[in-house]
């Protein structure tokens, strides 16, 4: 199969069409790119999984380009879902909701939830409003780091999808934030750029009142994601990285630094790709950087963020890449 690049404006109108035929079609959002097929169509929504090599235990997210469309997708909605959806929707905030008879199993993965989420990126909302709601992983081979570019997947699923949309850099650049309303009381199964934090408000969560949302694993979170295919390391401090680069590259390997740039003066010449300079700078790119470093180079060192919130984010997928491993 001829694997093409279209500019998003220009390939929407065959987007729609392989769409309504059944066929995948890869496009941008404001997260990370997207593999998508009509939601509704078991055979199309099976071909992700094989482009992908996805395991079928792993459920997919179902986009919706209006808020009203959820109601094809899922039933007994509760009224907090509407809440959420207008201050977050679109964004990058996936909710999980009773599933609809509509959904086949395949989406599911066989479970009685479906996961929603109305992507922050017009031409991905322009395609879903012109043909279906689009199932759709991020559109990197299984196990491999999320795209952020039409390049990136390229590079990953050539011959196997026969068109990628491209919307230039994904804004965001991780995954959506996963919460769950099926469970009692709201549970993040996935942190991201929309935190605890700024849900909490909307949950009935009193700031301070020693109430805090949930945690757990999504289904998804149990395989070993998003990993370059170069060894690499969480770093403990600037300090203990540029000692490990050296002793690296004494040994006649080719590191390198994925810091943002407030280390600059510690890491010296070292060979560094920057992550910018805030928490949503370094969001932003980790991903694009993973995938640059893997290039050309044997040993990848990632700074380490503290702190809540986004930080937090972005540290649960930076310890994914790494295996856990630090120096
Ligand atoms: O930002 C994103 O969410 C991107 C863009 C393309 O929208 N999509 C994405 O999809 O990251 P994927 O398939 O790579 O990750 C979806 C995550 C997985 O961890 C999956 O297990 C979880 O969502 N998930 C999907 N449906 C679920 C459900 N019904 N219940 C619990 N978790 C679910
Ligand atoms: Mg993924």
């Amino acid at each position: 199969m001829i694997t093409r690049i279209i500019n998003a404006k220009e390939g929407l109108d065959d987007a729609v069409s392989l769409i309504k035929n059944g066929e995948l079609v890869v496009f941008p959002t404001e997260t990370v790119y997207g593999l998508g097929a009509n939601a509704y169509n078991s055979a199309a929504v099976r071909k992700i999984f094989e482009a992908k090599g996805r395991p079928q235990d792993n459920p997919l997210i179902v986009h919706i380009s209006r808020v009203e469309e959820v109601r094809e997708i899922a039933r007994d909605i509760p009224e907090v879902f509407y809440t959420l959806a207008e201050r977050f929707m679109p964004g990058a905030l996936t909710v999980v909701l009773p599933r609809s008879e509509r959904i086949p199993d395949i989406v599911t993965a066989g479970g009685d939830t479906v996961a929603v989420r109305m992507p922050d990126n017009a031409f991905a909302r322009e395609l879903i409003a012109r043909s279906f709601p689009l199932a759709a992983p991020s559109a990197n081979r299984s196990k491999h780091v999320s795209p952020t570019s039409a390049k990136h997947v390229y590079d990953d699923l050539k011959g196997k999808v026969p068109l990628i949309l491209d919307g230039g850099e994904c804004g965001v650049g991780i995954e959506s934030t996963v919460l769950d309303l099926t469970s009692g009381s709201p549970v993040i199964l996935r942190p991201g750029a929309v935190t605890a934090e700024m849900l909490a408000p909307y949950l009935g969560v009193a700031p301070g009142s020693g109430k805090v949302i949930g945690t757990a694993k999504s289904p998804g979170m149990k395989y070993e994601h998003y990993a370059p295919t170069a060894e690499a390391y969480a770093a403990l401090s600037a300090e203990s990285a540029a000692a490990f680069y050296d002793r690296c590259a004494a040994e006649g390997r080719r590191p390198v630094l994925l810091f943002r740039d407030i280390h600059a003066d510690v890491l010296g010449e070292r060979e560094r790709i920057s992550l910018g300079v805030s928490v949503e700078d370094f969001m932003h790119s980790v991903y694009s950087a993973l995938r640059a470093a893997e290039k050309d180079h044997d040993v990848i060192v990632v700074e380490t963020l503290t702190g809540e919130g986004r930080a937090a984010s972005v540290m649960n997928r930076v310890m994914k890449a790494v295996g856990g491993k630090t120096v």
